[in-house]
Protein backbone atom coordinates (compact mmCIF):
# COMPACT_ATOMS: atom_id res chain seq x y z
CA UNK A 1 0.00 0.00 0.00
CA UNK A 2 0.84 3.36 -0.68
CA UNK A 3 2.69 5.62 1.94
CA UNK A 4 1.80 9.39 1.39
CA UNK A 5 4.12 11.92 1.66
CA UNK A 6 3.76 15.48 1.31
CA UNK A 7 3.87 15.76 -2.26
CA UNK A 8 6.72 18.05 -4.07
CA UNK A 9 5.17 20.59 -6.07
CA UNK A 10 6.83 21.87 -9.07
CA UNK A 11 5.57 25.15 -10.41
CA UNK A 12 7.17 27.09 -13.44
CA UNK A 13 5.61 29.94 -15.75
CA UNK A 14 4.40 27.04 -18.09
CA UNK A 15 3.46 23.55 -16.04
CA UNK A 16 2.25 22.74 -12.68
CA UNK A 17 2.50 19.06 -11.12
CA UNK A 18 3.28 17.80 -8.06
CA UNK A 19 5.32 14.44 -6.93
CA UNK A 20 4.67 12.11 -4.36
CA UNK A 21 4.62 8.52 -3.40
CA UNK A 22 2.58 6.27 -4.75
CA UNK A 23 1.96 2.53 -4.25
CA UNK A 24 5.06 0.38 -3.11
CA UNK A 25 7.00 3.86 -2.50
CA UNK A 26 6.63 4.29 -6.49
CA UNK A 27 6.91 7.84 -7.78
CA UNK A 28 3.98 9.36 -8.82
CA UNK A 29 3.39 12.80 -10.81
CA UNK A 30 -0.14 14.64 -10.00
CA UNK A 31 -1.90 16.54 -12.29
CA UNK A 32 -4.46 18.79 -11.40
CA UNK A 33 -6.64 21.27 -13.49
CA UNK A 34 -8.18 24.96 -11.87
CA UNK A 35 -11.84 23.44 -12.57
CA UNK A 36 -10.92 20.33 -10.87
CA UNK A 37 -10.72 17.18 -13.21
CA UNK A 38 -6.79 15.44 -12.30
CA UNK A 39 -4.53 12.80 -13.68
CA UNK A 40 -1.70 10.51 -11.69
CA UNK A 41 1.23 9.17 -13.91
CA UNK A 42 3.50 6.62 -12.39
CA UNK A 43 7.04 7.23 -13.37
CA UNK A 44 7.29 3.58 -13.34
CA UNK A 45 6.17 3.31 -16.94
CA UNK A 46 5.52 6.42 -18.04
CA UNK A 47 1.94 5.05 -16.74
CA UNK A 48 -1.41 6.86 -16.12
CA UNK A 49 -3.41 5.50 -13.62
CA UNK A 50 -5.88 8.06 -13.07
CA UNK A 51 -7.87 10.59 -14.79
CA UNK A 52 -10.78 12.04 -12.84
CA UNK A 53 -13.33 14.63 -13.81
CA UNK A 54 -14.24 17.82 -12.07
CA UNK A 55 -16.77 16.02 -10.18
CA UNK A 56 -13.83 13.52 -8.96
CA UNK A 57 -15.51 10.64 -10.82
CA UNK A 58 -12.56 8.17 -11.74
CA UNK A 59 -13.30 7.36 -15.74
CA UNK A 60 -10.18 5.14 -16.04
CA UNK A 61 -10.10 1.25 -14.90
CA UNK A 62 -7.52 0.40 -12.73
CA UNK A 63 -7.75 -3.12 -11.07
CA UNK A 64 -7.62 -3.56 -7.40
CA UNK A 65 -5.34 -6.42 -7.86
CA UNK A 66 -2.89 -4.28 -9.49
CA UNK A 67 0.89 -5.37 -9.17
CA UNK A 68 2.89 -2.35 -8.51
CA UNK A 69 5.98 -4.02 -8.14
CA UNK A 70 8.74 -3.88 -10.66
CA UNK A 71 9.24 -5.53 -13.20
CA UNK A 72 5.21 -6.36 -13.34
CA UNK A 73 3.38 -4.03 -15.47
CA UNK A 74 0.76 -1.93 -13.75
CA UNK A 75 -2.83 -3.48 -15.02
CA UNK A 76 -5.49 -0.72 -16.03
CA UNK A 77 -4.81 2.76 -16.38
CA UNK A 78 -2.86 3.46 -20.00
CA UNK A 79 0.04 1.45 -20.36
CA UNK A 80 2.77 2.28 -23.03
CA UNK A 81 3.43 -0.31 -25.76
CA UNK A 82 6.48 0.12 -27.23
CA UNK A 83 8.59 -0.87 -28.61
CA UNK A 84 6.61 -3.54 -29.70
CA UNK A 85 2.35 -4.40 -29.18
CA UNK A 86 1.81 -7.38 -27.89
CA UNK A 87 3.80 -10.77 -28.85
CA UNK A 88 4.44 -9.31 -32.61
CA UNK A 89 8.12 -9.79 -31.99
CA UNK A 90 11.04 -10.90 -29.97
CA UNK A 91 10.53 -8.75 -26.82
CA UNK A 92 8.11 -9.80 -23.99
CA UNK A 93 4.58 -8.36 -24.44
CA UNK A 94 4.07 -5.15 -25.09
CA UNK A 95 7.50 -4.27 -25.35
CA UNK A 96 9.75 -2.62 -21.90
CA UNK A 97 8.53 0.80 -21.86
CA UNK A 98 5.86 0.00 -19.40
CA UNK A 99 7.70 -1.38 -16.78
CA UNK A 100 10.70 1.41 -17.26
CA UNK A 101 11.65 4.06 -14.66
CA UNK A 102 10.78 7.00 -16.63
CA UNK A 103 12.32 10.56 -15.53
CA UNK A 104 10.62 13.85 -15.80
CA UNK A 105 11.87 16.13 -18.48
CA UNK A 106 11.56 19.85 -17.00
CA UNK A 107 13.21 21.02 -20.50
CA UNK A 108 12.19 19.71 -23.04
CA UNK A 109 12.54 20.27 -27.15
CA UNK A 110 8.91 22.95 -27.51
CA UNK A 111 5.96 21.99 -28.98
CA UNK A 112 5.03 23.21 -32.16
CA UNK A 113 1.61 24.29 -30.24
CA UNK A 114 1.57 25.26 -26.67
CA UNK A 115 -0.52 24.10 -24.57
CA UNK A 116 -2.85 25.98 -23.00
CA UNK A 117 -3.53 24.27 -19.08
CA UNK A 118 -0.37 24.36 -17.15
CA UNK A 119 -1.58 20.78 -15.67
CA UNK A 120 1.05 18.85 -17.22
CA UNK A 121 4.39 17.16 -17.05
CA UNK A 122 7.03 15.72 -19.68
CA UNK A 123 8.78 12.56 -18.83
CA UNK A 124 11.83 11.20 -21.04
CA UNK A 125 12.39 7.63 -21.53
CA UNK A 126 16.48 6.55 -22.85
CA UNK A 127 17.24 2.63 -23.14
CA UNK A 128 19.64 1.21 -20.85
CA UNK A 129 22.71 -0.91 -21.78
CA UNK A 130 20.47 -4.19 -20.98
CA UNK A 131 17.70 -2.44 -23.35
CA UNK A 132 20.42 -2.34 -25.98
CA UNK A 133 20.93 -5.49 -25.84
CA UNK A 134 17.49 -7.08 -26.27
CA UNK A 135 16.31 -4.29 -28.44
CA UNK A 136 19.59 -2.76 -30.34
CA UNK A 137 18.60 0.93 -30.86
CA UNK A 138 19.31 4.17 -29.24
CA UNK A 139 16.17 6.15 -28.70
CA UNK A 140 14.68 9.23 -26.50
CA UNK A 141 10.80 8.53 -26.02
CA UNK A 142 9.15 11.88 -24.86
CA UNK A 143 5.99 11.27 -23.34
CA UNK A 144 3.50 14.55 -22.11
CA UNK A 145 0.69 14.12 -19.88
CA UNK A 146 -1.60 17.18 -20.03
CA UNK A 147 -4.82 18.10 -18.62
CA UNK A 148 -7.34 20.50 -20.77
CA UNK A 149 -9.18 23.01 -19.60
CA UNK A 150 -12.22 21.15 -20.01
CA UNK A 151 -10.95 18.48 -17.95
CA UNK A 152 -9.32 16.92 -21.32
CA UNK A 153 -6.43 14.07 -21.05
CA UNK A 154 -3.52 14.63 -23.86
CA UNK A 155 -1.01 12.21 -24.16
CA UNK A 156 1.80 13.15 -26.66
CA UNK A 157 4.47 11.06 -28.06
CA UNK A 158 7.49 11.87 -29.17
CA UNK A 159 10.02 8.82 -30.34
CA UNK A 160 13.56 10.08 -32.06
CA UNK A 161 15.58 7.85 -33.69
CA UNK A 162 19.43 8.31 -31.97
CA UNK A 163 21.28 6.00 -33.46
CA UNK A 164 24.81 6.93 -34.20
CA UNK A 165 25.41 3.65 -36.38
CA UNK A 166 23.15 5.32 -39.13
CA UNK A 167 20.73 2.26 -38.60
CA UNK A 168 16.65 2.81 -38.77
CA UNK A 169 14.63 1.17 -36.51
CA UNK A 170 11.18 0.16 -36.56
CA UNK A 171 8.83 -0.64 -33.75
CA UNK A 172 4.91 -0.68 -33.25
CA UNK A 173 3.00 1.06 -30.64
CA UNK A 174 -0.05 1.89 -28.77
CA UNK A 175 -1.70 3.36 -25.85
CA UNK A 176 -3.42 0.65 -24.02
CA UNK A 177 -6.13 2.80 -22.37
CA UNK A 178 -8.30 0.95 -20.17
CA UNK A 179 -11.50 2.62 -19.28
CA UNK A 180 -14.12 2.76 -16.87
CA UNK A 181 -17.61 1.63 -17.68
CA UNK A 182 -20.89 0.68 -15.15
CA UNK A 183 -20.78 -2.90 -16.87
CA UNK A 184 -19.59 -4.21 -20.14
CA UNK A 185 -23.06 -5.68 -21.31
CA UNK A 186 -24.81 -1.92 -21.87
CA UNK A 187 -21.83 -0.45 -23.58
CA UNK A 188 -21.47 -0.04 -27.46
CA UNK A 189 -18.05 1.23 -29.56
CA UNK A 190 -18.96 3.52 -32.51
CA UNK A 191 -16.57 4.37 -35.22
CA UNK A 192 -15.48 0.62 -36.03
CA UNK A 193 -18.05 -0.07 -37.76
CA UNK A 194 -17.64 -2.09 -41.33
CA UNK A 195 -14.05 -1.93 -41.09
CA UNK A 196 -11.45 -4.74 -41.41
CA UNK A 197 -9.79 -6.37 -38.19
CA UNK A 198 -7.53 -8.75 -37.42
CA UNK A 199 -9.19 -11.46 -34.72
CA UNK A 200 -6.43 -12.61 -32.07
CA UNK A 201 -8.37 -15.25 -31.13
CA UNK A 202 -8.67 -16.45 -34.51
CA UNK A 203 -4.93 -16.50 -35.65
CA UNK A 204 -4.63 -12.86 -36.49
CA UNK A 205 -7.04 -13.92 -39.49
CA UNK A 206 -8.89 -10.63 -41.12
CA UNK A 207 -12.35 -9.98 -40.90
CA UNK A 208 -14.50 -6.83 -41.51
CA UNK A 209 -16.70 -5.67 -39.29
CA UNK A 210 -20.60 -5.93 -39.77
CA UNK A 211 -23.89 -3.47 -39.73
CA UNK A 212 -23.80 -1.60 -36.05
CA UNK A 213 -21.34 -0.58 -33.56
CA UNK A 214 -19.66 -2.86 -31.41
CA UNK A 215 -21.76 -4.37 -28.66
CA UNK A 216 -20.04 -7.08 -25.76
CA UNK A 217 -21.02 -10.22 -24.37
CA UNK A 218 -18.39 -12.54 -24.87
CA UNK A 219 -14.39 -11.62 -25.51
CA UNK A 220 -13.02 -9.94 -27.78
CA UNK A 221 -9.39 -9.12 -28.69
CA UNK A 222 -9.20 -7.48 -32.11
CA UNK A 223 -6.67 -5.10 -34.12
CA UNK A 224 -8.82 -2.55 -35.89
CA UNK A 225 -7.01 -1.63 -39.39
CA UNK A 226 -7.10 2.38 -40.72
CA UNK A 227 -9.44 3.65 -37.69
CA UNK A 228 -10.88 7.05 -38.00
CA UNK A 229 -9.29 9.81 -35.80
CA UNK A 230 -12.65 10.05 -33.87
CA UNK A 231 -13.95 6.94 -31.84
CA UNK A 232 -16.72 7.19 -28.73
CA UNK A 233 -17.43 4.45 -26.08
CA UNK A 234 -21.02 4.83 -25.29
CA UNK A 235 -21.76 3.74 -21.65
CA UNK A 236 -25.35 3.29 -21.32
CA UNK A 237 -25.79 3.27 -17.44
CA UNK A 238 -23.92 6.10 -16.70
CA UNK A 239 -24.73 8.38 -19.74
CA UNK A 240 -21.46 9.19 -20.05
CA UNK A 241 -19.82 8.56 -24.01
CA UNK A 242 -16.10 8.69 -24.02
CA UNK A 243 -14.56 10.42 -27.27
CA UNK A 244 -11.51 9.46 -28.37
CA UNK A 245 -9.22 11.40 -30.45
CA UNK A 246 -5.82 10.18 -32.04
CA UNK A 247 -3.58 11.47 -34.43
CA UNK A 248 -0.75 9.64 -36.10
CA UNK A 249 -1.82 6.02 -35.12
CA UNK A 250 -4.28 4.52 -37.92
CA UNK A 251 -5.31 1.09 -35.84
CA UNK A 252 -7.20 0.50 -33.04
CA UNK A 253 -6.98 -2.50 -30.86
CA UNK A 254 -10.76 -3.72 -28.84
CA UNK A 255 -10.16 -5.96 -25.52
CA UNK A 256 -11.66 -7.35 -22.96
CA UNK A 257 -10.47 -10.37 -21.33
CA UNK A 258 -14.50 -11.62 -20.58
CA UNK A 259 -14.57 -14.19 -17.62
CA UNK A 260 -11.82 -17.27 -18.33
CA UNK A 261 -9.32 -15.13 -19.02
CA UNK A 262 -9.81 -12.93 -16.24
CA UNK A 263 -9.92 -15.62 -13.80
CA UNK A 264 -6.27 -16.62 -15.59
CA UNK A 265 -4.77 -13.58 -14.84
CA UNK A 266 -3.36 -13.11 -11.16
CA UNK A 267 -3.06 -9.09 -11.10
CA UNK A 268 -7.00 -8.92 -12.15
CA UNK A 269 -10.66 -9.55 -10.67
CA UNK A 270 -12.59 -12.44 -11.40
CA UNK A 271 -15.51 -10.25 -12.20
CA UNK A 272 -13.99 -6.75 -13.00
CA UNK A 273 -13.80 -7.61 -17.15
CA UNK A 274 -17.54 -6.36 -16.36
CA UNK A 275 -16.58 -3.10 -15.80
CA UNK A 276 -13.57 -2.07 -17.99
CA UNK A 277 -13.22 -1.70 -21.54
CA UNK A 278 -9.70 -1.25 -23.28
CA UNK A 279 -9.84 1.20 -26.90
CA UNK A 280 -6.27 1.09 -28.08
CA UNK A 281 -4.80 4.04 -30.24
CA UNK A 282 -1.91 2.35 -31.88
CA UNK A 283 -0.01 1.81 -34.78
CA UNK A 284 0.28 -1.58 -35.57
CA UNK A 285 -0.30 -3.42 -39.01
CA UNK A 286 2.06 -0.84 -40.67
CA UNK A 287 5.30 -0.33 -38.31
CA UNK A 288 6.85 3.10 -38.02
CA UNK A 289 10.24 3.68 -39.17
CA UNK A 290 12.42 5.79 -38.12
CA UNK A 291 16.05 7.12 -40.09
CA UNK A 292 18.11 8.56 -37.35
CA UNK A 293 17.80 11.85 -36.35
CA UNK A 294 13.75 11.47 -37.43
CA UNK A 295 11.17 12.08 -35.13
CA UNK A 296 7.38 10.83 -34.82
CA UNK A 297 4.47 11.80 -33.36
CA UNK A 298 1.85 9.62 -31.49
CA UNK A 299 -1.15 11.89 -30.14
CA UNK A 300 -4.77 10.84 -28.51
CA UNK A 301 -6.90 13.04 -26.62
CA UNK A 302 -9.35 11.28 -24.15
CA UNK A 303 -12.80 13.65 -23.22
CA UNK A 304 -16.42 12.47 -21.88
CA UNK A 305 -19.32 14.10 -23.03
CA UNK A 306 -23.14 13.38 -21.43
CA UNK A 307 -25.14 11.08 -23.70
CA UNK A 308 -28.10 8.97 -24.29
CA UNK A 309 -27.86 5.73 -25.58
CA UNK A 310 -29.09 6.12 -29.09
CA UNK A 311 -26.51 6.19 -32.06
CA UNK A 312 -25.83 9.18 -33.82
CA UNK A 313 -26.31 11.51 -30.44
CA UNK A 314 -22.52 12.91 -30.96
CA UNK A 315 -23.00 14.04 -34.48
CA UNK A 316 -25.03 17.31 -34.41
CA UNK A 317 -24.75 17.01 -38.63
CA UNK A 318 -26.71 13.45 -38.07
CA UNK A 319 -29.15 14.89 -35.55
CA UNK A 320 -29.97 17.96 -37.24
CA UNK A 321 -30.68 15.29 -40.67
CA UNK A 322 -32.20 12.89 -38.33
CA UNK A 323 -30.25 9.74 -39.93
C1 LIG B 1 -4.21 -6.37 -25.50
C2 LIG B 1 -3.92 -7.52 -26.42
O1 LIG B 1 -3.78 -5.18 -26.09
O2 LIG B 1 -3.51 -6.55 -24.27
C3 LIG B 1 -4.31 -8.83 -25.74
O3 LIG B 1 -4.64 -7.35 -27.63
C4 LIG B 1 -3.60 -8.96 -24.41
O4 LIG B 1 -3.98 -9.93 -26.58
C5 LIG B 1 -3.88 -7.71 -23.57
O5 LIG B 1 -4.05 -10.11 -23.74
C6 LIG B 1 -3.20 -7.70 -22.20
O6 LIG B 1 -1.84 -7.88 -22.34
P1 LIG B 1 -0.91 -7.98 -21.07
O7 LIG B 1 0.47 -8.28 -21.60
O8 LIG B 1 -0.98 -6.63 -20.38
O9 LIG B 1 -1.49 -9.07 -20.20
Amino acid sequence: MSTEKTPSSVSSSSSNYEVCKGFNGLDKVLLRDARGSSAEVYLYGGHVTSWKNDQAEELLFLSSKAIFKPPKAIRGGIPICFPQFANLGTLDSHGFARNRFWTIDDNPPPFPTNTLSKAYVDLILKPSEDDIKIWPHSFEFRLRVALGPGGELMLTSRIRNTNIDGKPFSFTFAYHTYFSVSDISEVRVEGLETLDYLDNLQKKERFTEQGDALTFESEVDRIYLSTPTKIAILDHEKKRTFVLRKDGLPDSVVWNPWDKKAKAMTDFGDDEYKHMLCVEAAAIENPITLKPGEEWKGRLELSTVPSSYFSGQLDPQRVIQGS
